[in-house]
């Protein structure tokens, strides 16, 4: 497996900060998406999938929360405009978002493969991946969508604790901290996210369904979505995605072989 790539400083804090050396994955690394309604457990999930794969989880949400960290003077006027799309619940505009990503596209190439969280999250943006991705010669593994009732959202968004230096996420109730308030991996502070106030729940809802819902058919079409339900615990949603990523990952293997011998007839 490879080194988890912990730091994730090239996608936090930009192409010019450096990641821990990453061993490439001895097979072809996961390139994945994991689509889902805000607080669906796409983070957790991540994480989860992060430990188990190797591959780097590349969140859009943590590169601006990291950038909010920066005193303002040093912030970007469009940077400035983002935290403010975040903090009421709206999306921060697609060239916004795509320039911060187009930035990073060297993260693509890590030698441990992503697991990308929250981008793409409308049209424009899955198919500006698209593109690039064809452009470097890349191609995603797959696109996990994971799905859970609305009111069961609201109550994971409501609980959601989150450590300031690690990222580590918690839930006051379903997945609390050791000590509270303190993180168990780091033993960092934890707060409470800006936009999990019930107002703001409520418009990233409606954005969801407005612009991110219809990347489903998007993927569907592109023969990279595997559905997965997000109710049970954390651990039972990951023991139902590996399956699923497995199978998906033997099919293109045994797809691209075919290919191979026939262009070689
Ligand atoms: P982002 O940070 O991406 O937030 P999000 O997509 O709204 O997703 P969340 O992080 O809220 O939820 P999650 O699905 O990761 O759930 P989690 O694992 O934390 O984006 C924030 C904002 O940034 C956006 O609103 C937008 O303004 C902007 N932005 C970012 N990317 C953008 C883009 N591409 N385009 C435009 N704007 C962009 O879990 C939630 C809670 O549930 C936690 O407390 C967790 O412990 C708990 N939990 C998880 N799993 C379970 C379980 N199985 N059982 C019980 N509890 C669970």
């Amino acid at each position: 497996m490879a080194t988890i790539n912990k730091s994730r400083a090239a996608w936090l804090q930009g192409p010019s900060a450096k990641c821990e050396d990453v061993t490439p994955a001895p097979l072809p690394p996961w390139r994945l998406v994991l689509l889902g309604a805000p607080g669906v457990g796409k983070g957790t999930q991540a994480e989860l999938l992060t430990a188990r794969l190797g591959a780097c989880h590349l969140s859009t949400g943590d590169v601006f929360r990291a950038a909010g960290k920066t005193p303002e003077c040093d912030q970007s006027p469009a940077m400035k405009d983002a935290l403010g799309y975040m903090r009421r619940g709206e999306l921060v505009p697609d060239s916004t978002v795509w320039e911060m990503v187009r930035e990073r596209s060297g993260c693509l190439h890590c030698a441990g493969g992503f697991i990308l969280d929250g981008f793409p999250r409308t049209l424009g943006q899955a198919e500006s991946l698209q593109g690039l991705m064809e452009e470097e010669g890349l191609s995603l593994t797959a696109v996990v969508n994971y799905d859970l009732p609305a009111s069961e959202i609201v109550a994971r968004l409501g609980g959601r604790r989150t450590c300031e230096k690690c990222k580590a996420v918690y839930h006051v109730t379903e997945r609390p901290p050791k000590w509270e308030g303190k993180c168990d991996r780091c033993e960092g502070k934890l707060f409470q996210r800006e936009d999990d106030r019930p107002e703001s729940i409520k418009v990233r809802l409606e954005a969801y369904e407005k612009s991110t819902a219809p990347l489903i058919s998007f993927y569907e079409k592109l023969d990279l979505l595997s559905p997965v339900a997000a109710v049970g615990t954390p651990e039972e949603i990951l023991e139902r995605t590996f399956p699923a990523l497995e199978s998906r990952r033997a099919r293109q293997w045994a797809q691209a072989s075919w290919v191979a011998v026939e262009n070689h007839r």
